[in-house]
Formats: structure tokens, C-alpha cells, sequence
């Protein structure tokens, strides 16, 4: 396994360019299966979690090929509306081809995602809502096993905002007969991205972005040509580290009028930001003050921004309050940053940081994605190393992390599960060497004791007359 390896200490300085949004390329890329000809995506971001949904999407039979920073998906055919098992264990947003899938073909299959590290996590929204677009729905043998000869357009409201659950019931809605209303809508960035595809493609929505989104079905789409948007995560992500390295970092293809929330938070622990068109600018030389947050629903705190937040609230003069309220358990990284040096009390979902001077490297573990980023964040602030353990999460959601970082002056570096192998093994063989040169040393040493004990023997011999001549003057004594 991967682990990173960073020497902290080091103020963040120079440019860095943003990716395409993860969570927006996810449902973009399940959008290709509603039309019969091909969907062509720019700004794809190169992401484990990218390629897992592309590998879900040619085994359903959709023609995947790239071209520079993109990718083309041709789903004239689909031969398997499944989503097995274990492609969805790895990425539950594999759930996000429900919709589309059944939507198209009728019916579709897809194992049931289970809980994960940061809580329970349950679909239930996106059954209901297919449910009352006419879907029979039946659980069994672990999967969702889902038929409808044609959907009808309904009106639903979401008992809790879902994010995937909005994008997977607006996809679905596109074909549907007549029009559905999404009400409790979730309106994060990334949904007004996948309604920009959909409505390229010749759907009919309107309100994306809003707790209300209407959508007029038609009877097929077609395919089309969409930029993904930059990842608001990642940009946050590396504004949080330049604020906490008091370092001076500028954002290239960023989009600021989505990080307001985020923008907001800085600000008060005391960065200097401005933004332009497509750039954000931070300047952390000021930075240290406490801050407190709530995470919420877009436009609120995005729960995906807490853990990081959390590392930079590890410094800072006073005590932070941050509240988790979208997951229930999504403060793993607190235990690990703990062990870096830092002062943090949890009760349920709040966690008070009380700032200390400084943290101190250490061998730690990431548990879920933005755990990790929070980590990575912390061993940059850190005196001395940090290893970062289990970094596949990083490679989730991070394109190039360690380049992008390096190219802002940090030292970090990947040291491969490979390579890693390759040093224990090359230290295992050392081993093996020095205790066969040990072995040679103490057979060396039982050789010259020998001719030490074969040198003492003449002597020993001429001894023995010597030693007869006194027994038997003994005997006669007797
Ligand atoms: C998406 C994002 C994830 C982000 C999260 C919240 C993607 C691929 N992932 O995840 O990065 O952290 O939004 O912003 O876009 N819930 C239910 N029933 C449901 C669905 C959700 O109770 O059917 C609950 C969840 O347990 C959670 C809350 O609703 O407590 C929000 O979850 P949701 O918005 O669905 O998160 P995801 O879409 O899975």
C-alpha cells in the first residue's frame, strides 16, 4: 500500500490548477447511459473513483474512450443494467446508475451500498422517489432490483436532502412521462452541473440549484459536449492548507461564487482572499484566529470541507467549535490529529479544537477521503515527518495531490507499496546477510578454540607421566 511521506514546516507559495469536480463527473458520466449516442466530457479529473465508474459503465456495455483531458461514452447499446457488488463496495456512488438505468432500459439491478467509515448512509430516498415515478422496487440477495416499462413524471419530496438522490431522480425524471417536481431538492453546485449536461443532451429542467426542480420528460436524448466544473473541495482543500502553512497560494480554473461559504470561514480565521474570473487568490501571512463552523447543505459549511478545517483549527489562537450535521460519524481524523500533538474534545457531533503552538509529525492513518486531505493538511504544518498509511482514499478524490503540492514548494513525497516491499525486502536480506556473517564469525570462533584445545594437548600429554609418576607415589602412600 501507498503511504506519503511529508516534511512539514513549509509555507505553501505559487500557482495550482483545479481539477474537474469529482462529484460532478460521477453523475455526468451515468448520464451517458440515457441517450443512444455519444456523450463527450472535457476536464475529466484522473480519479480512482473516475475510473471505477467508467469501469461500472463499459460492463453495463457503454463504449469508454479518452481524448485529451476527456472522455467519450457511447451507450448505443446497454447488454447489462447491473451494478454488482464489488464495483459498488468500492464507490457507492455507483448507486447513481439506478435512475438513469431504469429510466432507459426499464429495469436495472444494483447492489445495495453498505454503511461506511463516516455512517449508515441509507438510499432509502432514492427508492422512494423511483417509487413514486411508478418503479416496483424489490430488495434481495443484497441488490435493488428495480422494473418500470415506463416511468411517470410525480411529484416527491425528499424527507432529507440527498445529493445523489436529487441527481439520481432528476436524471431518471428526464424520460419520464409528463412532469416531475423534486421538492427539499438538494441545490449543490454539482447538481446545476449534471442539469447543464442533461439539458445539452435536450432534457427540459428547470430550478436546478434550488430546493424546487421541475422536469418536463421528453422521449429520448441525444448526445452532447460538457466541461465538467472545478472541484470546490479540492480548491477549499488547498486553501485551507496555504492558510495553515501562513503560506500564499493562487487557484487557476477555480470558480470562487460556489466557495462563498468556505471563502467565509477563512476570512475569519484571518486569511486575505480575493478572486477573480476564474482564480482565487489567499494570502495566509495573518492567519491564527479561532473560528467556528456548522456544516449544512449547499449554500451552508460543506460537510466535506469539516476535516480539514479541523487541521487548520489545530493552531489557531483559542478554541474552535465545529458541528458535523450531515453524518454521523465524520470525526475519525480527530483520534490521528491527536496523535500529531493536537487538543481536541468530541461530544457527539461537536468537536471543540483548543489551538496549541505547533504539531509534531507522526505515522498516521487515513479512514475515509477528506480525512485523509485533513492529514496530508496537518503533516504540512508539522514539525518534523509525517507518514500518511492507507492513502488510496487520497487517490479517490485527489488528482496528482503530491505533484500539485510539490509544485507549491511542499516536501512531500509517495512512497509506493511497491518500492516500500522492495526496501523491507532489501532490509530482510540485509538481516539475513549480517546474521550469516555472524554465523561465519562464530564458526570461526569455534575453530580457533578447537586448535586452541588440539594446542593444549601435546602439553597435556607430556603432562600425563608427569600425573601417572604422582599416582602411583600416591598409591604407595596407602
Ligand atoms: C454526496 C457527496 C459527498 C458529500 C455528501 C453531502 C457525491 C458522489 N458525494 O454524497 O461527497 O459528503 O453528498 O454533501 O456527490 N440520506 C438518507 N437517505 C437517503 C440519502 C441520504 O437518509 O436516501 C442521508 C445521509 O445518510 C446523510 C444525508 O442524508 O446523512 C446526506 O446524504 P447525501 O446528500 O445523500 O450524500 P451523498 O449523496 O451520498
Amino acid at each position: 500500500m501507498d503511504k506519503l511521506k511529508i516534511s512539514g514546516g513549509q509555507p505553501l507559495n505559487g500557482e495550482v490548477r483545479i481539477s474537474g469536480a469529482k462529484n460532478a463527473a460521477l453523475p455526468t458520466l451515468c448520464a451517458a447511459l440515457l441517450s443512444a449516442t455519444p456523450l463527450v466530457l472535457h476536464n475529466r479529473p484522473q480519479l480512482n473513483d473516475v475510473r471505477t465508474m467508467e469501469t461500472l459503465l463499459s460492463q453495463m456495455g457503454v463504449k469508454v474512450s479518452y481524448h485529451d483531458g476527456g472522455v467519450t461514452l457511447d451507450a448505443a447499446t446497454i447488454g447489462w443494467p447491473l451494478a454488482p457488488y464489488e464495483l459498488v463496495k468500492t464507490m457507492r456512488a455507483s448507486i447513481l446508475a439506478l435512475g438513469p438505468l431504469l429510466a432507459r432500459c426499464g429495469e436495472a439491478r444494483v447492489s445495495m451500498p453498505g454503511g461506511c467509515a463516516i455512517g449508515l448512509r441509507p438510499v432509502d430516498q432514492h427508492i422512494k422517489g423511483l417509487q413514486a415515478m411508478g418503479a416496483v422496487i424489490d430488495l434481495e440477495h443484497g441488490y435493488i432490483a428495480a422494473h418500470a416499462s415506463k416511468l411517470k413524471g410525480a411529484h416527491f419530496t425528499f424527507d432529507v436532502v440527498s445529493v445523489t438522490g436529487t441527481e439520481n431522480l432528476l436524471m431518471a425524471a428526464t424520460l419520464a412521462e409528463g412532469v416531475t417536481v423534486l421538492d427539499n431538492a438538494a441545490c449543490e453546485p454539482e447538481i446545476v452541473d449534471l442539469a447543464r449536461c442533461l439539458t445539452a443532451m435536450g432534457a427540459k429542467i428547470r430550478g436546478a440549484g434550488t430546493p424546487r426542480i421541475e422536469i418536463e420528460g421528453v422521449a429520448a436524448l441525444h448526445g452532447a459536449e460538457h466541461r465538467i466544473m472545478p472541484d470546490r473541495i479540492e480548491s477549499g482543500t488547498f486553501l485551507a492548507a496555504a492558510a495553515a502553512t501562513r503560506g500564499e497560494v493562487v487557484l487557476r480554473d477555480a470558480d470562487a461564487t460556489i466557495l462563498d461559504s468556505v471563502l467565509d470561514v477563512l476570512r475569519r480565521a484571518g486569511a486575505r482572499i480575493e478572486t477573480g474570473q476564474d482564480t482565487v487568490v489567499l494570502r495566509g501571512k495573518e492567519v491564527g484566529k479561532a473560528f467556528d463552523l456548522v456544516t449544512a447543505p449547499y449554500p451552508g459549511f460543506p460537510t466535506d470541507m469539516q476535516a480539514q478545517m479541523m487541521a487548520l483549527a489545530t493552531c489557531a489562537n483559542g478554541t474552535s467549535t465545529l458541528i458535523e450535521t450531515i453524518f454521523e460519524s465524520r470525526m475519525m481524523h480527530v483520534q490521528e490529529l491527536k496523535r500529531m500533538g493536537a487538543d481536541i474534545d468530541v461530544d457527539g457531533n461537536t468537536a471543540r479544537v483548543h489551538g496549541v503552538s505547533r504539531l509534531s509529525g507522526a505515522t498516521v492513518m487515513a479512514t475515509d477521503l477528506r480525512a485523509s486531505a485533513c492529514l496530508v493538511i496537518a503533516g504540512l504544518m508539522a514539525d518534523g515527518e509525517t507518514t500518511i498509511d492507507r492513502i488510496y482514499h487520497l487517490d479517490r478524490g485527489y488528482e496528482k495531490i503530491e505533484e500539485k503540492l510539490s509544485g507549491l514548494g511542499a516536501s512531500i513525497r509517495r512512497v509506493s507499496g511497491v518500492s516500500s516491499q522492495k526496501s523491507e525486502v532489501r532490509s530482510q536480506k540485509s538481516e539475513v546477510r549480517s546474521q550469516k556473517s555472524e554465523v561465519r564469525s562464530q564458526k570461526s570462533e569455534v575453530r580457533s578454540q578447537k586448535s586452541e584445545v588440539r594446542s593444549q594437548k601435546p602439553e597435556a600429554r607430556s603432562q600425563k607421566p608427569e600425573a601417572r609418576s604422582q599416582k602411583s607415589e600416591a598409591r604407595s602412600d596407602l
